[in-house]
């Protein structure tokens, strides 16, 4: 542990998180781009774990101090400098347009305003290759419904703070379809979270 501040959710969800992504990815390179990658926590863990992940971490531009010095700090090679990019603002770069073969997010989508949630499923939609993976990990509603009371009240204290509240599953699988992205599957993970599977339609689907 370092001296950055660090999420403690992170630390406890890192694990559960990375036993996902290891079973779901093939063995060979992967070419990974995280959205609103926080302190870096996930970034350099999943990064140290999997020296065959080449990692680009992205954050709002303004916060991305710490997440740089997170990286900068772990010395891993399979790190990329991390980017500014923020969902909704931000165009996926050209050089990475179906370049890669996960985009990840941990923890956002609940908290970015909801109508930036089709821009999210546009860019992951640019930004993978077919047959490519998107998982994102966090608390979801399915068809209306909190999954538990502790999610209902965050929904309505990530409401009155101006986020976008917790996302309905089958709200995310329209936005998805529009953008050639098919829902494959939820893992439940502790604590009420969920990981979604979503992939890119192979080129002749
Ligand atoms: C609760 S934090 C989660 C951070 C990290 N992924 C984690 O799991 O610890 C939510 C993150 O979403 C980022 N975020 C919010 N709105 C965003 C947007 N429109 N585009 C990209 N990132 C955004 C915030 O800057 C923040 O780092």
């Amino acid at each position: 542990m370092d001296d950055l501040p660090c999420s403690e959710a992170s630390e406890r969800n890192k694990r559960p998180i990375l036993q996902v992504l290891a079973g779901l990815l093939h063995e060979g390179p992967v070419y990974a781009f995280e959205i609103g990658s926080g302190t870096g926590q996930h970034a350099t863990f999943f990064a140290a774990a999997h020296p065959q992940w080449r990692w680009q971490p992205t954050e709002l531009p303004e916060n991305l101090g710490i997440l740089e010095q997170r990286c900068e700090r772990s010395g891993l090679e399979n790190i990329l400098p991390p980017m500014g990019f923020e969902v909704g603002e931000s165009d996926v770069p050209d050089s990475l347009q179906n370049g890669c073969d996960l985009v990840f997010t941990a923890n956002t989508l609940h908290i970015m305003l909801s109508e930036r949630l089709p821009f999210f499923f546009h860019s992951a939609g640019r930004l993978l290759k077919p047959q490519g993976l998107l998982v994102c990990y966090g608390p979801f509603m399915e068809n209306a419904e909190h999954n538990s009371a502790s999610n209902h009240e965050f929904d309505v204290a990530l409401r009155a703070q101006g986020c976008g509240g917790i996302p309905d599953i089958r709200q995310l699988e329209l936005l998805a379809d529009a953008n050639d992205l098919r829902f494959q599957e939820q893992i439940h993970l502790p604590a009420n979270n969920r990981v979604l599977v979503f992939q890119k339609l192979a080129t002749f689907d």
